[in-house]
């Protein structure tokens, strides 16, 4: 008998070639909901006025919100760049700030960008079979900055929740750009 919260023990399947599962939705994140994430805002609405492209997509399995639960599932950040910055994820704080996170990389190149309210920040990076710590306070973003799809397995503490807001305001404050043909970090010029 199951007291300790709302789960029965189960399984998923999560491809090894492109991190979808077979019998769960993902959530689709497109070039339009990303408005003013993007340090290019030229660049954006061109883009926009192409296409309307698919930058990530992720799963959220809907495990119950108990301090005692995982949460977990896949993101698959797609490879491209809005003007010269990669494809990212919006990136978030966790509501309840101290709560940590792992990210594993199945597949694809790139970097996990943190960086806490007090403005420590890192960039480590992501390579097949490469796991990446999250400490709790640091807000993170996935970006990839390679040519296939940058497929990452993440869990964490099922209550911690996502506070989006402060990012979509504030921005990180460097964000990662193509410079001569590689990966480069610098200053972001819209950091409020
Ligand atoms: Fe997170």
């Amino acid at each position: 008998m199951n007291i300790s919260n709302d789960m029965s023990p189960f399984s998923i399947y999560f491809s090894l070639n492109n991190g979808l599962s077979d019998t769960k939705p993902s959530l689709k994140r497109m070039l339009s909901q990303m408005r003013g994430m993007y340090a290019d805002d030229t660049a954006y609405a061109n883009q926009l006025a192409q296409a309307d492209s698919l930058l990530y997509e992720f799963h959220e399995l809907g495990i119950p919100e108990s301090p005692g639960n995982l949460a977990f599932g896949t993101s698959i950040v797609y490879p491209g760049k809005v003007g010269n910055e990669y494809y990212m994820t919006k990136g978030h704080f966790h509501t309840i700030l101290d709560t940590a996170e792992v990210y594993y990389c199945i597949g694809g190149q790139g970097l996990m960008l943190m960086e806490s309210p007090e403005g420590d920040w890192a960039a480590e990076p992501f390579t097949p079979g490469r796991a990446v710590y999250v400490p709790g306070r640091y807000a993170h973003r996935s970006i990839n900055t390679g040519h296939e799809p940058l497929i990452t397995f993440y869990t964490f503490r099922a209550d911690a929740g996502h506070d989006y807001g402060t990012i979509e305001s504030k921005g990180f404050r460097n964000i990662v750009i193509e410079r001569d043909g590689q990966p480069a970090i610098i200053t972001n010029p819209k950091w409020a």
